[in-house]
């Protein structure tokens, strides 16, 4: 994929918004509390609703009818009470300190009245589009009916943007009028620098399970990359590749994944690419201090950085160190810092300097595919019918 082509998508800035009905497809699939006493759930982890905001307001302000639409979880195409966007739409109102309607379904004659009856700047949240069996398999005739109540589509859900789906895929080829919001605007900007022309030296520290999820991308930025850093049970595979004993405790890799790690040697050694793995562990769940020392050392010259993936089991307090030491470390680098992933980007979080990182991705497997270079639908489909009227 060429990252130019991005130029051709327009942005929710180049829309005249007042007055229509606003489609906002969004990743809000954030985890909920157990429900309470009575049933209620909350929001635990907010970052993908805070991350939306800024596009949210800029609907309301322009005077859209704003129509809100995510879905949550994988209710598998029926309604479930645990996958309801109602504790969702309960923290966003806090958010906006404004009401918002939560619609009991997302298509149907009730939700076209609800939509026609929004007053401008009014929010409508519609209830989890994976409700019906449609939306995850990109059906026509479920798309048709979201774009009965569509003016104007525009989306910044980034996280679902590599599913072809109704509402990511589908209905924004019945709609003439499209762009993508804020969020997605400041996460392709990230991401295509990584991919065309990252400030070198250019570092990757790859963690958690498995090699071969993160193969493709490593390929795709192997040309770009001045090193890579390995942890997580991942190195594991590595380490079988070079006939070290595993550590006690530590989860045999597969197969697969040292068949990966001997080609990946390979490859980095043809390149002169340094590969960084760990000497020492902690238990087989963390890597131990002397790897922290080294990595941290190595990482210190770094222009960019992208990190994939926990060192170590970090939920776990014992295991968190590596994690939690490198984040401190490289947050005082001076350089551009991209974290993708839902562990990655939590683990940042909790070691307390999020705010030092140039970018926490709301994406994880669309991260991956993303930096693979082949385009995710949700944003290619944003290139098309440029200038056309709707098609149903
Ligand atoms: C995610 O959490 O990665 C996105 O919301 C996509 O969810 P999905 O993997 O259920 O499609």
């Amino acid at each position: 994929m060429n990252t130019s082509g991005n130029k051709l998508i327009s942005s929710i800035r180049d829309l005249d918004l007042f007055g229509k009905k606003l489609f906002l497809r969004l990743d809000l699939n954030v985890p909920l509390s157990d429900p309470d006493a009575e049933g209620h759930r909350a929001v635990t982890e907010d970052t993908r609703i805070q991350e939306a905001l800024p596009t949210i307001k800029y609907a309301i302000a322009k005077g859209a009818k704003v129509i809100l639409a995510s879905h949550l979880g994988r209710p598998d195409g029926s309604k479930k009470a645990e996958f309801s966007l109602e504790p969702v739409g309960a923290h966003l109102a806090k958010l906006l300190d404004c009401e918002i309607t939560l619609a009991d379904d997302c298509i149907g004659e009730g939700i076209e009245l609800l939509a026609q009856s929004l007053k401008n700047g009014q929010v409508l949240l519609l209830e989890n589009l994976r409700f019906h069996a449609g939306e995850e398999k990109n059906d026509p005739e479920f798309y048709k009916k979201l774009a009965h109540f569509t003016d104007i589509y525009v989306t910044d859900a980034f996280g679902t943007a590599h599913r072809k789906h109704a509402s990511t895929y589908g209905l924004p080829t019945t709609i003439a009028e499209k762009a993508m919001g804020f969020l997605i605007e400041k996460e392709l900007k990230f991401f295509d620098q990584l991919l065309e022309k990252p400030e070198s030296p250019f570092f990757a520290i790859l963690g958690g399970a498995k090699v071969s999820d993160k193969i493709k991308v490593i390929d795709r930025l192997l040309n770009n990359l001045d090193g890579v850093v390995i942890g997580g049970a991942m190195a594991w595979a590595f380490w079988e590749a070079l006939g070290k004993t595993l550590p006690e405790g530590a989860k045999k890799p597969e197969t697969k994944d040292i068949e990966i790690a001997k080609i990946l040697f390979q490859k980095t050694k043809k390149l002169d690419l340094p590969l960084l793995l760990p000497d020492d562990t902690n238990k087989g769940f963390d890597i131990g201090p002397q790897s922290i020392e080294k990595f941290i050392s190595f990482l210190t010259k770094a222009k960019t950085i992208f990190w994939n993936g926990p060192l170590g089991q970090f939920e776990k307090p014992e295991f968190s160190i590596s994690t939690f030491s490198v984040a401190k470390a490289i947050a005082e680098y001076p350089a551009i810092k991209v974290v993708g992933g839902g562990d990655t980007v939590s683990a940042i979080k909790q070691s307390g300097v999020a705010s030092k990182f140039q970018h926490l991705s709301t994406g994880g497997g669309a991260v991956l595919e993303y930096l693979e270079g082949h385009g995710l639908p949700g944003i290619e489909i944003l290139k098309t019918y440029p200038n056309k009227k709707a098609l149903v």
